[in-house]
């Protein structure tokens, strides 16, 4: 009981005595940013993108050679959840290409990175069905999401590209993924 009333004596006095004398308080600090990025627009391509849309190019393709063609293709069960984690991945980090720091404007930028989500999980898709043709079409779409932004923000690589993606055409190859590294 004792206890009790000297604390609630000491209370008010502790509150006067902090009223007095504590400095103003500080401004409260800004709140943490909500993201932190390690990469810049380049290293982002090459350690991320580039990396995924690979996983999705190189599973369903042609080689052909003096010898003969061959034909790759998912086969295991794993193979085909590769591919569809590759895709996953070029879809969903797309979107990191949204942040602002990465976006080069609001408009046409974020519509070149909507199509190349929009292509990724087409290609996510066919590989969930385990359709190797529709990989390969979506693949192909890929690449052109790739393409179209490159060429209007990235001209250095395209003029690199341009005749790629032509023998691409003629020897029914997958779409070059070397083409968008140039
Ligand atoms: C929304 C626009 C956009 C999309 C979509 C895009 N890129 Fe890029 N990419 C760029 C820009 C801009 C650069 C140039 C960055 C720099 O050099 O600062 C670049 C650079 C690259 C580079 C580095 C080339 C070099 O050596 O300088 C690679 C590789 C690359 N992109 C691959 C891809 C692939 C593969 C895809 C599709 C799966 C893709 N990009 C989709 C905008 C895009």
């Amino acid at each position: 009981m004792r206890a009790t009333l000297r604390l609630l004596v000491l209370i008010p006095a502790l509150g006067l005595f902090a009223c007095k004398e504590a400095p103003p308080p500080p401004p409260p600090p800004p709140p943490p940013p909500p993201f932190h990025t390690i990469l810049d627009l380049k290293q982002f391509m090459l350690l991320v993108i580039d990396p995924a849309a690979d996983g999705v190019w190189d599973s369903v393709k042609t080689i052909m050679t003096k010898k003969g063609t061959e034909e790759i293709r998912p086969k295991t069960e794993e193979q085909w959840t590769a591919v569809r984690a590759s895709a996953a991945t070029v879809a969903e980090a797309a979107n990191l290409l949204m942040l602002d720091g990465r976006a080069r404007d609001k408009n046409e930028w974020m519509t070149a990175v909507r199509r190349l989500t929009d292509t990724a999980e087409k290609a996510m898709k066919a590989a969930e069905a385990k359709d190797p043709d529709a990989v390969f079409t979506a693949g192909g779409e890929m690449y052109e999401a790739c393409r179209g932004c490159h060429q209007r923000y990235a001209q250095r690589l395209n003029n690199a590209t341009e005749g790629v993606k032509d023998d691409n055409k003629d020897t029914a190859k997958a779409p070059a993924a070397d083409a968008a590294k140039k």
